[in-house]
């Protein structure tokens, strides 16, 4: 038994192309694996902690080795519980639109809060830096109003695919698993979701 857990970024809700693809892979998932609990956080209704001056001063402590002042360490503890929950999965799911050119504030809030010293991610001035989430894979599922083809003048734009590529394999992810929605504002964009609704449910055959 595995747990999946599904981070879900867009506002739109069932409107959302990233939403519906990944309910798609859900629906799928949840039949090849039956057992397996599943759960959403949807970035928008989630009570994620501000990384607000308590909560950097509490990290730079962490990583000074120095021990945190009352106000960091209860901001300190709310950032464990977030690291907690994420790291009770064994299969994370992440859907996220484009939003210019990269990738939600909600889903940059939440990443602030999850990359920490100690918690997600060491440093060793040896060996440099270590991720800690390690041993499952990630699925991302990332819907965009245009299309940014590896190779082109407009790849260069896209900093939503290589910025989540980039992190989560910073704090430890080997095994991450990308699937493109997109063009979505485009006339074919119903074909276009249609097409990534096929890759999902395929893609949730093999997580
Ligand atoms: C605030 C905002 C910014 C956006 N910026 C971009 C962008 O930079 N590039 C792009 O291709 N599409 C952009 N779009 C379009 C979305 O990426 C597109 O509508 C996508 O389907 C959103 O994902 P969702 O349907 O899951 O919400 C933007 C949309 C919004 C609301």
């Amino acid at each position: 038994m595995a747990k999946l857990l599904h981070i879900q970024t867009s506002p739109m809700d069932d409107l959302s192309f990233s939403v519906r693809t990944a309910r798609a892979f859900l629906d799928t998932y949840r039949k090849a694996h039956p057992a397996d609990p599943v759960e959403t956080l949807d970035l928008w209704k989630a009570d994620i902690p501000a990384f607000d001056f308590t909560a950097a001063s509490g990290k730079y402590k962490v990583m000074r080795g120095l021990p945190h002042a009352d106000g960091e360490g209860r901001a300190w503890q709310r950032v464990v519980e977030v690291v907690d929950h994420f790291k009770s999965a064994d299969k994370v799911l992440v859907s996220s639109p484009m939003w210019n050119f990269g990738i939600p504030y909600r889903l940059k809030q939440y990443i602030d809060v999850l990359v920490q010293p100690g918690l997600t991610f060491s440093y060793d001035p040896k060996t440099g830096y270590s991720g800690l989430v390690t041993g499952r894979p990630v699925q991302l599922i990332l819907a965009r109003g245009g299309e940014y083809p590896q190779g082109t003048q407009s790849a260069g734009f896209d900093h939503q695919r290589p910025y989540l590529e980039l992190i989560f394999g910073f704090i430890g992810f080997t095994d991450i698993r990308t699937l493109l929605v997109e063009p979505t504002m485009r006339p074919a964009a119903e074909e276009n979701l249609a097409a990534a609704t096929r890759m999902a449910q395929a893609a949730a055959q093999r997580f």
